[in-house]
């Protein structure tokens, strides 16, 4: 099966080719090689490989630049996935694209199921959520997997942020009141894997995908910092005080409920919620 990835060198999209399978033959490409805001690179991607289905593992994920920088985040976010998920269905491709829990308002007092209605609050959120509606509209085959709170090995992410930020310092003040479930990108690439191979089992559908535990994101810090400090990677305890969203303020608001309800994936494809505390550890040890 020959599989085109977008976003190849982001979190995801590493992760993605780091893990790919033996019997796939993985088309992964960076944006200099396809550029998924233009028809034409996406036209030429398709001519010269001819693809059985697409990953779209490619975003603008500046959430707080895309305040100031709207035209582009929807270049990416919402142009992008609409144009390649119709050369999906012109060419009969299957079409997996990756969404967000910023889609939501996180005003919710459960986790989001994936038939709740989207209300973004940031551009963010707002561009992405556009993106889904052009592929919803498609009637194109396809998969949404909304996920949350991404980390891993490579790029920006919390867990490296706060792993720079506690060898330069002692205290930290960190966000306590937005509720979410990290999510390793590795395991994120997994269940892609896992539903691109039951994927005629699917016409089109979303799914929720999201780390097992919920938590805040001072305490997401002093989980990185406890395993940091217990496996030696940092040589000092950093200690960390919980403060409001309100008391840290940015470019853009962040739902304070992120949690998805991920028991669909489960029961559809059996696949696991991803065990983040388990990542977070194999991450600080290597
Ligand atoms: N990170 C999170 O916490 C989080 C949370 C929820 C959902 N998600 C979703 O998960 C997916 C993967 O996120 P990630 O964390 O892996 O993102 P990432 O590390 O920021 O990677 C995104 C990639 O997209 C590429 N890209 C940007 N514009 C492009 C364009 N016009 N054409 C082709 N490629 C382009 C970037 O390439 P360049 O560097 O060359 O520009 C980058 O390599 C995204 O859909 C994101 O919305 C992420």
């Amino acid at each position: 099966m020959k599989v085109l990835l977008t976003g190849a060198n982001g979190q995801v999209g590493r992760s993605l080719q780091v893990r790919a399978p033996s019997d796939i033959d993985l088309i992964a490409l960076g944006s200099d090689k396809l550029n998924i805001t233009s028809i034409s690179s996406i036209n030429n991607a398709f001519s010269e490989y001819k693809p059985d289905v697409v990953i779209n593992a490619a975003a603008y994920t500046a959430v707080d630049k895309a305040e100031i920088e709207e035209d582009d985040a929807r270049a990416v976010n919402a142009l992008g996935p609409k144009l390649l998920v119709e050369a999906c269905k012109d060419n009969g491709a299957f079409f997996v694209h990756i969404s967000t829990d910023y889609v939501f308002d996180g005003e919710a007092t459960l986790p989001y199921k994936e038939t709740d209605p989207v209300n973004p609050i940031n551009i963010y959120g707002k561009s992405k959520a556009e993106g889904e509606q052009a592929i919803i509209r498609s009637d194109a085959h396809y998969i949404i997997l909304r996920t949350s709170w991404v980390f891993s090995e490579y790029g920006k992410n919390f867990l490296k942020t706060m792993m720079q930020l506690g060898a330069q310092k002692d205290r930290l003040n960190i966000v306590a009141d937005q509720m979410g479930a990290p999510t390793y990108a590795g395991d994120i690439a997994d269940a892609i894997y896992t539903i691109i191979r039951n994927k005629d089992k699917f016409r089109q559908e979303i799914f929720h995908y999201t780390g097992d535990q919920i938590t805040s994101w001072m305490d997401f810090a002093k989980y990185i910092f406890k395993i940091a400090y217990e496996s030696g990677k940092l040589q000092k305890r950093v200690f960390v005080k919980g403060i409001t969203s309100e008391e840290y303020p940015t470019a853009s608001k962040r739902p304070k409920n992120s949690v998805l309800d991920c028991k669909k994936i489960k029961d559809l494809c059996d696949i696991n919620a991803s065990n983040w505390q388990a990542a977070v550890i194999k991450i600080i040890k290597s």
